[in-house]
């Protein structure tokens, strides 16, 4: 019995041109973003795994952050750019942090952004999405 499925996501050259292409993907009850970075696909959720807020991508160094309370993860790992000093001090983040002598609240957070499999088959890009028996 196949214990996954494969999702023909979008195109290598719509990926190639756009940079970016997002869809919701029903089998995963996710909406999952595919990115064109340093010649190779990377598949991640749009959801930030805080509280579910949008992303924003510098592309100039592959950063992922969060438009709500500026969590910060790393494109290529997916970590958590957990380190204070990660944060600009003008930035929401920064300044809750600033005078903070230990963690507050949920910042720092060291998780992970949830990242997907993926495969490029001829021009096509398929997730991988594992199935559960
Ligand atoms: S929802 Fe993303 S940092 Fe809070």
């Amino acid at each position: 019995m196949e214990d996954r499925k494969i999702y023909h996501f979008c195109s290598l050259s719509e990926l190639k041109d756009k940079k970016k292409v997002t869809k919701f993907i029903d089998e995963l009850k996710d909406e999952i973003s595919v990115f064109w970075m340093q010649g190779k696909p990377k598949a991640v959720s749009t959801v930030c795994p805080h509280f579910g807020g949008e992303f924003d991508y510098d592309s100039s160094k592959d950063i992922l952050r969060c438009r709500w309370h500026g969590w910060k993860f790393d494109l290529n790992t997916c970590q958590s750019l957990a380190q204070w000093e990660s944060y600009e001090e003008t930035s929401l983040v920064g300044k809750i942090l600033k005078n903070a002598h230990e963690p507050l609240g949920c910042f720092p957070f060291k998780g992970k952004l949830q990242s997907y499999d993926l495969h490029i088959n001829n021009d096509r890009i398929e997730i991988i999405i594992p199935l559960t028996t």
